[in-house]
């Protein structure tokens, strides 16, 4: 089914002007942008759209990671998309992503691994509507 998956461009990657490299992996592989703008979080929203992760030992450190620069917010549109953002960005630590992945060719580390994307179809909605209106949504 064509779905719709929440996709951020992170600050190692738009530190490093790689906005259009990541892009273009999305178009080429199936996914369209169809919703896109760049953004300075602040930490109350970096800690509000990770908050699932607030108990765990990485937390601080990624929220510190996820305002150091400016981030893209995305929404990607395609047939399965929140699997398919997930096999073309590849496993969240580079060390682990496969070859032609967005991780394995760009993330400096687990920390900085230049993208997230939604991991269900649920949390993208979630997530898509933290960031998006409906209005803002272009397919
Ligand atoms: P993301 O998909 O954005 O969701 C949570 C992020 O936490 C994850 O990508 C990683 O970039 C980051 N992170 C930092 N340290 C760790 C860690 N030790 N284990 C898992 N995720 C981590």
């Amino acid at each position: 089914a064509v779905e719709r998956t929440l996709s951020i461009i992170k600050p190692d990657a738009t530190r490093r002007n790689l906005t259009g490299k990541i892009n273009a992996r999305f178009e080429e592989q199936g996914l369209r942008i169809v919703a896109q703008k760049r953004l300075q979080l602040s930490r109350a929203t970096a800690e509000k759209f990770y908050g699932v992760h607030a108990e765990r030992s990485f937390f601080g450190e990624l929220c510190d990671f996820m305002i150091s620069g400016p981030v893209v917010v995305q929404v990607l549109e395609g047939e399965n998309a929140v699997a398919r953002n997930r096999e073309i960005m590849g496993a969240t630590n580079p060390a682990n992503a496969a070859a032609g992945t967005i991780r394995k060719d760009f993330a400096e580390s687990i920390e900085a691994n230049s993208v997230h994307g939604s991991d269900s179809a649920e949390n993208a909605a979630t997530e898509i509507a933290f960031f998006f209106a409906q209005t803002e949504i272009v397919g």
